[in-house]
């Protein structure tokens, strides 16, 4: 079989490097140069318009895509290769929605009775800042639209929700993505990252993941795409399990078959464990990235198998077999993320890591291996438990280096 894998950062690297070890897997093609290599072919960089991947698999006759960012699928790259017979793994635009409209997942999380924070939305200037005025502090105020992670702001005071109201809607510093903004009761708790294969019918859980959105340790300044990950993670245990079974996905998939939106691919629910139960932040319809590259490190089912099984309607046969130990994936960053990552700086150590390092933004020029964005690398480590696998994968790290290199040191130490 011939695979393409659309998008080109560290939870792209992670589906090359597991897809590559299904028997099925002939060839995949991968916009991760660094995830090249045996079956893994570079497939180019011009791969995020949806037009060009449909031209790239009647090119090279692909057999199935795997979409991994969100973007093209708020796109409807899905519904493109689709309809022109292409099979994909990924939802379409409508699918897609619970993600890309922070108002529509709010609805839906309302509609369908599923637990969630109370929040009410703004289309007019006006009504955000009355609302603001009068809510509890601290108060979350987020856009509506995509905002590559940087949409949403805790305001401890009301002249910080007030700055995020004027940023995102008069401002708009994220486009339209601001036309809408959500203002939403604050949740304290710890979170949790819960993934499922969907296929529009069934679903089948991974294991839970923890990321850690801030810059620094102890979950301390801005936040980010996220700087960590371990999984599995100990204080969501089978009791909670239950209960996000029962109360989030059982619900989430009623909900999707009463809108008649047939939606193959992950459904990934990001929760705050609140003292009152866990509660739905957001909804994702792609896999989490970092939590991509510590989950799939612990699936020994194979993974092609599984994203068919989704778009083939068959996933109420499979079955998810999960290593014992435990995976901790610590992301390097370039300095100056999340504002300003300085890149262009070269890497060293590469050759002397021993375990799965997933590049998310590196470029390859005269034979040396340079940054390219604000997250670099993501060093994965897998071991017979939380601890065993902190301790790699922090050994490890001290064998790279790039100029101005930050990363967090308490990645997989409970919180
Ligand atoms: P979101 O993109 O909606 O997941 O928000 C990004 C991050 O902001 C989340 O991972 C949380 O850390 C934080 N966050 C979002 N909504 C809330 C809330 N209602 N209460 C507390 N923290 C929140
Ligand atoms: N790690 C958070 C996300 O993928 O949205």
């Amino acid at each position: 079989m011939k695979i393409l894998i659309v998008g080109a950062g560290g939870r792209e690297h992670a589906l090359a490097w597991k897809i590559a070890q299904s028997p099925r897997a002939d060839a995949i093609y991968s916009s991760v140069r660094a995830a090249c290599g045996g079956k893994v072919i570079f497939a180019g960089n011009d791969l995020s318009k949806k037009e060009n991947v449909l031209k790239f698999c009647k090119d090279k006759g692909i057999d199935f895509v795997v979409v991994g960012p969100e973007a093209p699928l708020a796109d409807g790259m899905a519904d493109l290769l689709r309809e022109n017979g292409v099979p994909v793994f990924g939802p379409g635009r409508a699918g897609a929605r619970l993600e890309n409209s922070k108002a529509f997942s709010k609805n839906f999380l309302v509609n369908y009775n599923i637990p969630t924070s109370k929040a009410e939305t703004y289309t007019d200037f006006a009504s955000a800042k009355k609302a603001i005025t009068e809510h509890a502090l601290p108060v979350v105020v987020k856009a509506d639209g995509l905002a590559a992670g940087k949409g949403v702001r805790i305001c401890l005071t009301r002249e910080d929700a007030l700055t995020a109201v004027v940023d995102f809607m008069e401002k708009k510093i994220f486009g339209n993505a601001g036309d809408c903004v959500v203002v939403e009761e604050y949740l304290p708790g710890v979170e949790a990252s819960v993934m499922a294969f969907v296929d529009g019918e069934h679903y089948l859980l991974l294991p839970v993941s923890r990321d850690h959105k801030r810059l620094y340790d102890k979950n301390q300044g801005p936040n980010t795409g996220g700087m960590g990950v371990y999984c599995p993670v100990p204080d969501v245990g089978e009791k909670e399990l239950e209960f996000i079974k029962r109360e989030v996905f059982d619900k989430v998939i009623a909900g999707l078959k009463k809108e008649k939106i047939d939606f193959c691919g992950i459904i990934y629910a990001g929760l705050m464990m609140t003292k009152n139960g866990p509660k739905v932040l957001e909804f994702n319809c792609r896999f989490g990235d970092p939590e991509a590259q510590a989950v799939l490190p612990l699936v020994k089912t194979d993974l092609l198998e599984l994203l068919l099984a989704c778009e083939q309607k068959k996933l109420a046969g499979m079955k998810l077999d999960v290593e014992d130990g435990a995976c901790v994936c610590v992301v390097l960053a370039s300095e100056g993320y999340p504002d300003k990552p300085l890149t262009g700086r070269e890497i060293t150590g590469l050759a002397q890591v021993n375990t799965a390092v997933f590049h998310a933004g590196t470029e390859v020029k005269d034979g040396k291996v340079l940054t390219k964005g604000g997250r670099v690398l993501g060093v994965t480590a897998v071991g017979e438990n939380l601890r065993a696998a902190r301790r790699k994968a922090y050994a490890e790290i001290e064998k790279i280096h790039f100029d101005g290199m930050q990363f967090r040191k308490d990645i997989g130490e409970l919180q």
